[in-house]
């Protein structure tokens, strides 16, 4: 065997880092939560110290945090004015009760070669039913025990994977219209709130949502997939939580959010339009229609 081919055995066993059935992949990917296992622990890029390193390089938008007396109970975020620098906040928190959130983080070279080893062992298994992945992103999320995030749902597949610490997920059957009615997903996708990107992802959460929530406990070496739209809420058990989190698009939820934003509008005639996959001719009508508004919305306002 040549030196060239081993080695590239040798870079194939070492991007291996996700254990996945296929034939259990197929089964749930997109339809509801499920657990994987990965051999990301002690990674030597997921550790504190090169996290805060990493934090130290990614443009300052990229960054939100929390650490002063409600650190672990209060959304990271980079308005707020802090007394600890993102990196020290990081490098304090086996001390310190902090929230972190680097997002974006496939800006770094390195953190991008590990997202796209992991994402190309998906690839293979999302192309039959979900062909074309794209806008590959990645996020680490540190936090504290206690730490919450709230009901919300993304825009984007999810695979959440635990480097240390435990955390446990509640997560929704993304077309439970009980927990997440068609018309909240609409309004993110037509850009209404105050911040379109981030404000109204945010959902109103109601006690009796619980009974019909699928638990998922996550610790060290597992991961656990986020369908599209999945309303979820996130609870940190342990003193430390590493998290990252790889997602994905495809060429089904970008014609998706162009469906889902006309639908907005749709719904202001008191018309009830049809969810996205639900009927091909109003997809590509709605689909087509909507972009080129956006597009010319654009070059009008642009001129
Ligand atoms: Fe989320």
């Amino acid at each position: 065997m040549s030196v060239a081919s081993s080695n590239r055995i040798v870079e194939a066993i070492q991007a291996a880092h996700l254990s996945l059935d296929p034939s259990m992949f197929a089964e749930n990917f997109d339809k509801r939560g499920f657990h994987l296992d990965h051999q990301l622990a002690g990674h030597p890029l997921l550790e504190l110290s090169a996290i805060a390193a990493l934090s130290r390089r990614l443009p300052a938008n990229l960054l939100e945090w929390n650490a002063e007396r409600d650190g672990a109970f209060t959304k990271p975020n980079k308005l707020h004015p802090h007394h600890l620098s993102c990196a020290d906040t990081i490098l304090s928190l086996e001390r310190q009760p902090a929230r972190v959130l680097l997002l974006s983080i496939e800006n770094d070279p390195p953190y991008k070669k590990l997202m796209d080893e992991l994402l190309d062992q998906i690839e293979p298994l999302t192309r039959r039913s979900h062909p074309g992945m794209t806008q590959r992103q990645a996020f680490i999320f540190l936090s504290s025990k206690a730490a919450y995030t709230p009901f919300h749902f993304d825009p984007d597949y999810n695979f959440l994977l635990q480097i240390r610490g435990q955390k446990t997920i509640f997560m929704w059957d993304p077309l439970d219209r009980y927990v997440l009615p068609a018309s909240a997903i609409d309004s993110y996708y037509a850009g209404v709130g105050s911040n379109p990107l981030y404000a109204n992802r945010d959902q109103k959460y109601r006690e009796e949502f619980m009974q019909r929530a699928w638990r998922l406990p996550m610790r060290a070496g597992q991961g656990v997939h986020f369908p599209l739209h999945a309303p979820h809420a996130v609870m940190t058990e342990s003193d430390v939580s590493i998290s990252l989190s790889i997602t994905f698009r495809t060429a089904r939820s970008q014609v998706g959010a162009m469906v889902h934003g006309a639908n907005w509008h749709v719904r202001r005639f008191g018309i009830t339009p049809p969810e996205p996959g639900r009927s091909r001719v109003w997809d590509i009508g709605a689909s087509v229609g909507y972009r080129g508004v956006r597009k010319a919305v654009s070059l009008l306002k642009r001129s």
